[in-house]
C-alpha cells in the first residue's frame, strides 16, 4: 500500500535519529512491498531560522496531508532565551493543537539492557509494562488567562488550570479503550485534594469507568503516584492523566527503562487520515539533546519504537509494528549497546552502525 509521511527532523539530534528511522522505515516498507511518500518540512528552531516561526503554515499543510507525521526533536541553546516572542517549542505546542492531538501515549517498558542501566533496583523494574496516556491539548499548558502584570510595582505572572468535561471524556475514554487491550487496569492521576479541575477530572473518569466494567480502575494523587512509579511500577498498566502531570511523570517513569533514548510516544487524536485511521504525530521522547548532536553517537530507539507505533496507530498495519519492536528487542539482546546504554562491558555502536544491526534482525526474517 501508499504511505504518505511529513518528516519533521527538527533540530539537535532530531536530524540524526529520524534519518536512522528513515533506513528502518524504508527497510520495512521494501519488505511488506509498500510504497513509501515522504515529505520534508521544517519545525522548531531551525523553522525559526528559515521562515521566522517554529511552525510554518506550509509545514502545517503537509502533516495534514500525510498519513502520518514523524518528528525527531525540537530546541537548542541558540534558541534558549525564555524570553524570546518566538520559541521553538511553540512549534511543538503549535502542532498538537493544530492536529488537535489530544492523547499522548508513552508505553514504558524494560527491555534487555534497561536492568543494567536503570538506577532503580533491578528487582523493582522486571516486568514494567505500562503506557501513560497524557492529556494533551488542555490543561495548564493551554489555559486563559496566561500573562504577566504589574500590580502594586509587583510583578505577577499568571497561568491557568482549565479543563472541560469533554475534553477529559474524550481522552478517558481512549485511556479505558487501550486498557481493555492490554491487562484491563487503569489508574487515574490527579490532585483532587486541592485543585478543582483535579475534582472535575476524578467526577468525569469515575463516570467513564462505569462504561468499562471489565477494567480495573483506581485512582491516586500524583505525589503518591509519583512515589509509587518508582517503589512498585509493575503494578500500572494504563495511567491516564492530564497535561502538565503527564510530562512530569514520563520524564521520572523513563528511567524505569533506563534511558530517555529508549522511549517512543504517539500522539493522537479526533481527525482522521484518508485511511480512516487517526492522523497521528510520532516522536521519541529525548528532547534535542544539542551536547551530542551531530556525532552520531544518539540512540535510535526511541524513534524506531516510534515508527513501529505509527505503523500500528496511524495505518492499521500490526504485523509490520510488531515485527519492528522485535528488531529493536533482538538487536538489544545480542548486546549491541549506544553510548547512553553501554556500562563498560560492551562495544559501543554509532547510531548508524545501530541502526544497521535493527535493519539486519527486519530484514532477516
Ligand atoms: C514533552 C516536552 C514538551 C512538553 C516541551 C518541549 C514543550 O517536555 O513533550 O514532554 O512539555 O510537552
Ligand atoms: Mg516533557
Amino acid at each position: 500500500m501508499d504511505i504518505n509521511l511529513a518528516i519533521l527532523p527538527g533540530d539537535g539530534i532530531g536530524p540524526e535519529v529520524v534519518h536512522a528511522g528513515m533506513l528502518v522505515l524504508e527497510a520495512v516498507s521494501a519488505k511488506y512491498g509498500h510504497t513509501l511518500n515522504t515529505e520534508e518540512n521544517h519545525i522548531g528552531g531551525i523553522a525559526i531560522d528559515k521562515t521566522g516561526t517554529a511552525l510554518p503554515d506550509e509545514t502545517l499543510k503537509t502533516c495534514r496531508d500525510a498519513d502520518a507525521v514523524l518528528l525527531g526533536a525540537v530546541g537548542g541553546p541558540k534558541w534558549d532565551d525564555p524570553t524570546a516572542p518566538v520559541r521553538p517549542e511553540q512549534g511543538l505546542l503549535g502542532i498538537r493543537k493544530s492536529l488537535e492531538l489530544y492523547a499522548n501515549l508513552r508505553p514504558i517498558r524494560s527491555l534487555p539492557g534497561s536492568l543494567e542501566i536503570s538506577p532503580i533496583r533491578p528487582e523493582r523494574i522486571a516486568g514494567v509494562d505500562l503506557v501513560v496516556v497524557r492529556e494533551l491539548t488542555g490543561g495548564i499548558y493551554f489555559g486563559e488567562p496566561r500573562h504577566r502584570q504589574v500590580v502594586n510595582n509587583e510583578v505577577w505572572a499568571v497561568d491557568s488550570m482549565v479543563y472541560s468535561a469533554s475534553e477529559i471524556r474524550r481522552v478517558a475514554q481512549l485511556g479505558f479503550k487501550l486498557a481493555q487491550k492490554r491487562r484491563k487496569k487503569l489508574t487515574s492521576i490527579d490532585k483532587a485534594n486541592v485543585l478543582e479541575c483535579s475534582r472535575l477530572w476524578r467526577e468525569v473518569v469515575s463516570d467513564v469507568a462505569s462504561d468499562y466494567p471489565d477494567v480495573k480502575f483506581e485512582h491516586n494523587l500524583v505525589d503518591a503516584a509519583a512515589m509509587y512509579l518508582i517503589s512498585r511500577p509493575s503494578t500500572y498498566d494504563v495511567i491516564l492523566t492530564g497535561n502538565m502531570f503527564g510530562d512530569i511523570l514520563t520524564d521520572e517513569a523513563s528511567m524505569l527503562a533506563g534511558s530517555m533514548g529508549l522511549l517512543p510516544s504517539a500522539s493522537i487524536g479526533q481527525i482522521k487520515n484518508r485511511l480512516g485511521f487517526p492522523l497521528g504525530l510520532y516522536e521519541p521522547i529525548h528532547g534535542s539533546a544539542p551536547d551530542i548532536a551531530g556525532r552520531d553517537i544518539a540512540n535510535p530507539v526511541g524513534t524506531i519504537l516510534s515508527i513501529g507505533m505509527l505503523f500500528r496507530n496511524s495505518l492499521g498495519l500490526e504485523e509490520e509494528a510488531k515485527d519492528i519492536e522485535n528488531a529493536v528487542e533482538s538487536t538489544l539482546a545480542s548486546g549491541a549497546r549506544t553510548a547512553d546504554l553501554n556500562i563498560g562491558a560492551n562495544e559501543v555502536l554509532s547510531t548508524t552502525e545501530f541502526t544497521r544491526v535493527v535493519i539486519k534482525f527486519l530484514t532477516s526474517v
